[in-house]
């Protein structure tokens, strides 16, 4: 995907100093906890929010110490919100293999979440990022509200466009945009931060709500989703795009109450009623409405990042910005 085991590569010492940092912030005395760590540790997922960090640390100047800090941070708190998000959401699997919530349960999934995220600010900390927590506390902030729209509006069931982006912003774009521009800081005498800090806000903005509806596209599309199991999202009440474009072309009103019904149902475990969803959101385009919309954000972060020097970390941030 987007080439990022190449630019992982290509961050060479960077990329190894992270991993190191990440590995010793997590090394622990306790067998569970020390476990659960090599789990999560064995199938470290696409590691996209420190690749965001260290290439915008690389944009403004020499990457240092807190660089390879904030990029395990990033990659420490989501973490941690996928151990917290995956017993929330009741999930099986994560990463092509068992969640850590189904492995060893959903106690030690939020423990171990918690354990993370406490240790992200204490390596914070021990690298001198102190003035960065800021940035962190309020993209954790973002993400618990997002999540806690989310979950209200698959009880309501009345989600508009403005709830999904707010969603999609909160749950996604949030950690993005602290990861890119904590990367721009955390280099020492970083090359015109101030200029280049409201074009990574706006890029990692952009980048962020296109990868959370990409990643909603493919839950509608069991041939390309890259191993995930799929019809996850609307078997647990979440409305994202692709349904939302569908009701939105269709006409809503009329069709709301229908589509609420199907949802009513699905919970109840009817499964017809799954199939009467999907042909709806393929009677109505849905996926292509969600693939209009991915589109503009993808030119939106482009169109950011094309204001950066030339340079490969610009080229790198384009190319995960996609097309
Ligand atoms: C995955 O979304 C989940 C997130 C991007 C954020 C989860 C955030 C929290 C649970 C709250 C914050 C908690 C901490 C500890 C910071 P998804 O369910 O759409 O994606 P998936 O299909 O990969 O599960
Ligand atoms: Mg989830």
């Amino acid at each position: 995907m987007y080439e990022l085991g190449r630019i992982r590569q290509s961050l060479g010492s960077d990329w190894k100093a992270f991993e190191n940092i990440l590995k010793a912030a997590l090394d622990s005395p306790y067998t569970l906890l020390s476990n659960i760590d090599s789990y999560l540790l064995d199938k470290p997922g696409k590691q996209l929010r420190p690749v965001l960090a260290l290439c915008a640390a690389r944009i403004c100047g020499t990457p240092g110490p807190l660089s390879h800090a904030v990029a395990a941070v990033a990659e420490m708190i989501h973490t941690a919100s996928l151990l917290h998000d995956d017993v929330a959401d009741n999930a099986d699997t994560r990463r092509g293999t068992l969640s850590v919530q189904k492995q060893y349960g959903p106690r030690a999934s939020i423990l171990t979440g918690d354990y993370w995220f406490a240790r992200a600010f204490v390596t914070l900390l021990q690298y001198q990022g102190a003035f960065l927590v800021p940035l962190y506390a309020d993209a954790i902030q973002a993400l618990s509200e997002g999540e806690m729209l989310q979950l209200e509006k698959s009880r309501t069931l009345d989600l508009s466009f403005k709830d999904y982006y707010t969603i999609c912003k909160n749950k996604t774009a949030s950690l993005f945009l602290t990861a890119m521009v904590s990367g721009a800081l955390s280099v020492p005498r970083p090359a015109d931060p101030s200029a280049y800090r409201l074009v990574f806000e706006k890029a990692a903005y952009h980048m962020g709500m296109a990868f959370q509806i990409r990643d909603d596209m493919m839950d509608y599309q069991p041939s390309v989703n890259e191993g995930k199991p799929y019809y996850k999202d609307i078997a647990e009440s979440k409305i994202t795009l692709p349904l939302l474009g569908a009701l939105s072309n269709s006409g809503d009103s009329e069709y709301r109450p229908r589509v609420v019904a199907w949802i009513r149902r699905l919970e109840q475990g009817d499964s017809k009623a799954l199939d009467q969803i999907v042909e709806f959101v393929d009677r109505y385009r849905g996926l292509e409405f969600a693939g209009g919309v991915l589109h503009h954000h993808q030119l939106l972060a482009r169109e950011q990042l094309s204001r950066l020097p030339g340079s490969p970390w610009q080229e790198a941030l384009l190319k995960i910005a996609g097309t």
